[in-house]
């Protein structure tokens, strides 16, 4: 088993950090954790009426299954739980030790390469332009019915982003050492590319 590596990949609402984590984790053969998954479970409790920190504080390996986590809806309630410094606090211990496991973790989300993981062996944002975002967003989510907008799609995507970039606490933004990757021109299968090749480097 390899030692501990970390891969730190952030970046706005649908840009695309999924679809590349899970191809870079497979490539490598390391674990994969979606920390966005994390803040959906909460979202999806407030949307339920619990309070925010109290589901952060409480939150099980099983809330990560829950279904219609990929909701607009939640996504929504995700980054407004997310703005909340002792939800975010209640987080960090579970992300960091999945991070630091033997055989190595790609983790992708908002914070990664700045505030969970700053001494990640590598690290990427991952971005492309709002409406091209809100595209791709739209047919994921359209694929799954539910007569949305791309419109509405796009008018959420920017809504999010604001609200994780203006945040005070661990807010949207490059790491000084992130290599930036646009996907906006980009195929998915160019951008994974990308992604590995810079991955390669800083192993080497
Ligand atoms: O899949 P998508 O990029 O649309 O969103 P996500 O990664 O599932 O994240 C949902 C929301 O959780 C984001 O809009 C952020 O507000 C929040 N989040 C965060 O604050 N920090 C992270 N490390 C991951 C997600």
């Amino acid at each position: 088993m390899t030692a501990a590596f970390t891969i730190a990949i952030d970046g706005p609402a649908a840009a695309g950090k999924g679809t590349i984590s899970k191809a870079v984790a497979a490539h490598f053969g390391f674990k994969h954790l979606d920390t966005g998954l994390l803040y959906r479970a909460v979202g999806a409790k407030t949307l339920l009426g619990m309070d925010p920190i109290k589901a952060a504080q409480a939150l099980k390996a099983e809330d990560l299954h829950a279904s219609d986590l990929r909701s607009p809806e939640v996504a929504q309630a995700a980054s407004r739980v997310a703005v909340l410094a002792e939800v975010r606090a209640a987080l960090v211990d579970f992300q960091r030790s999945f991070a630091r496991r033997q055989g190595g973790a790609v983790l992708d989300g908002r914070d990664i390469g700045t505030v969970i993981c700053p001494d990640a062996e590598a690290k990427l944002f991952i971005t492309a332009d709002a409406d091209v975002r809100a595209r791709r967003r739209y047919e994921e989510l359209a694929g799954k019915g539910g007569g949305l907008r791309y419109e509405q799609v796009l008018a959420e995507v920017r809504e999010r982003d604001a609200r994780d970039r203006d945040r005070a606490a661990a807010p949207l933004v490059p790491a000084k050492d992130a290599a930036l990757i646009d996907t906006s021109q980009m195929s998915i299968e160019d951008a994974i590319l990308a992604a590995i090749s810079v991955i390669e480097e800083r192993r080497s």
